[in-house]
Order: structure tokens, then C-alpha cells, then sequence
């Protein structure tokens, strides 16, 4: 209601015994059938809050979900450890797949205060990159680290050894769980979601193998996945290339995100 009246929800409430215009009440009632028929309420308001920060969304970028808030997280945690690298270099941040930009907009948005870094968000989606470069564009004065989004497979795009630390959300979901979706996640893009392989790592798979060498010895790599994935998640990383692969819970307790370090030898 507060969006077809362009009013907020506190004026809502006070002023909930006045009768609405034909265009308010034709407003709501379009909103009401496009909710009715199981679009997510993201779409429907064209924004959604990840890590405090309102993003604008649509349909052609994941609905951003506060589990990812994890990976976050992790990525922040991993940066703290290390807020100065080696000849106060600065840190070099890939967020692959990164849709809507919440994940590089809420790093470069909580960098430790004093540390100095660049993320680059990439997603092989033409029209996703649209919308994370308005949500970039919407934050810059947020960030405290610059966040540049750039059209990439994967990391096709990054020479080697020049990345500290890969992020991302990839797609996950098996074919046989694609088979199955809830009707609200028919809304959101395919390519955020279908993982490929049987099951539903094939991009993992291929994020694990180019990581390894855009990365530099001793960078760090996570990466989300689903509930029922760690075991085999764990299973991609070779000895000879990585070191220390574990398992983050989610405040749920479920396998929500992979971390691991290139051996620093390698
Ligand atoms: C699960 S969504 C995550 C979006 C965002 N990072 C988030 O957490 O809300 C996965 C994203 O990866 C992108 N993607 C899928 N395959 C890709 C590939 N091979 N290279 C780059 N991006 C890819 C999709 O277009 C989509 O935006």
C-alpha cells in the first residue's frame, strides 16, 4: 500500500480510514495481482535491503538473500586479519556473479577503517551488470573502497596471481532442484540460479579451478553454496594447490559458505 501511494509505512497506518483516488486504489490493485500471481515482493518494490543498505532490484538480478549476508561476513573477517598487505598493497577483491552488486557494495561499504583496496564485480550478464552499476553509482558515497563492474566470465577477465580474495554467490541449484522452484524463484534469472552438473556444481567447479591461479599464492577464496553441497564442495579442492578448505555455517546451522587459501608455496 505504501508503495502504490508513494507514502511511508507510518503515514499508511495514521491514515488508514481514508478512502483511496482510483489511481491509489488501481496502483494497489496491480501490485496485489502481480504478488498474487507469486512475484517476489522485491520486484514489486524494485528494492531490497542487504548488509543495511537498500538495493535496487528487478528482474533481471537475483533477489539478494540475507544468508549471503555470511559470506560477507567471511569476506570482511578474512580482510580484518589482514587490513595491511605486504608493501601496503591494497586488496584486491573479486565478487564473481555479482548481480544485483550486494556483495561488492557491502564489502567496499565495510572495509576496516584505515585499509586500503579495490573490488571488482563481474557477472557474464549484460543486463545484471546494468542494475549493480546504479546500485554502485547509488553507494559510491558509502564505500570505502572503490567497486568496479565489469562484464566477465567468471574470472576470464583477471591475469594471474592479481587477485587476494575471490567472493562470490555462484549459481547453485541442480537440475533436478530447477525442476522444483518455489514460484517466486520462476521470476528470478535462470542464469542466477541453475548451478549445471548433476549436481548443481558445474560453475563451482569451474570458479574453484580458475581461482587457483588468478589468485595469488596465499589469496583466499569463498564462495556460497547450498545446504546439502559441502561435503562435495570440499571434495574440489586438490592438496597440491590449496590449503586449510572448511565449512561456514549460517546462523541456521546449514553448509552456507567454502572458504580456502591457495598454498602459498604453489
Ligand atoms: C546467485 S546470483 C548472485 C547474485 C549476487 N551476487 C547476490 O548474491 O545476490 C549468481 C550471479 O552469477 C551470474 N553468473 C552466472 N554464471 C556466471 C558466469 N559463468 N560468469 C559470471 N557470472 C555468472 C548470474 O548472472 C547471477 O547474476
Amino acid at each position: 500500500m505504501g508503495a502504490a501511494l508513494g507514502a511511508s509505512r507510518a503515514r499508511v497506518v495514521a491514515e488508514r480510514r481514508s478512502p483511496l483516488g482510483g489511481a491509489e486504489a488501481a496502483a494497489f490493485a496491480a501490485l496485489l495481482e502481480r504478488r498474487r500471481l507469486r512475484e517476489p515482493v522485491a520486484y514489486l518494490l524494485g528494492e531490497r535491503e542487504f548488509w543495511s543498505l537498500d538495493l535496487a532490484v528487478d528482474g533481471r538480478v537475483l533477489v539478494p538473500r540475507p544468508e549471503t549476508e555470511r559470506l560477507v561476513e567471511v569476506a570482511l573477517e578474512t580482510i580484518q586479519r589482514a587490513p595491511t598487505l605486504p608493501g601496503a598493497r591494497p586488496w584486491r577483491v573479486a565478487d564473481v556473479g555479482t548481480g544485483s552488486g550486494a556483495v561488492a557494495i557491502a564489502i567496499a561499504a565495510s572495509a576496516p577503517p584505515g585499509s586500503r583496496g579495490l573490488v571488482v564485480a563481474t557477472d557474464r550478464s549484460r543486463d545484471a551488470l546494468l542494475v549493480a552499476r546504479a546500485n554502485v553509482e547509488r553507494h559510491r558515497g558509502e564505500c570505502h573502497w572503490p567497486v568496479l563492474a565489469v562484464r566477465a566470465d567468471l574470472l576470464s577477465a583477471m591475469a594471474p596471481a592479481s587477485l587476494d580474495l575471490v567472493v562470490s554467490n555462484p549459481p547453485y541449484l541442480s537440475p533436478s532442484e530447477m525442476a522444483s522452484l518455489a514460484p517466486e524463484l520462476r521470476f528470478e534469472p535462470a542464469g542466477a540460479l541453475a548451478g549445471g552438473d548433476d549436481d548443481g556444481l558445474g560453475v563451482v567447479r569451474s570458479l574453484v579451478g580458475q581461482a587457483a591461479s588468478v589468485l595469488v599464492p596465499g589469496g583466499f577464496l569463498a564462495f556460497e553454496i547450498g545446504a546439502g553441497q559441502g561435503a562435495a564442495a570440499l571434495g574440489l579442492f586438490g592438496p597440491e594447490t590449496w590449503r586449510d578448505p572448511a565449512i561456514v555455517r549460517d546462523i541456521e546451522g546449514r553448509d552456507r559458505v567454502v572458504v580456502a587459501r591457495r598454498d602459498p608455496l604453489a
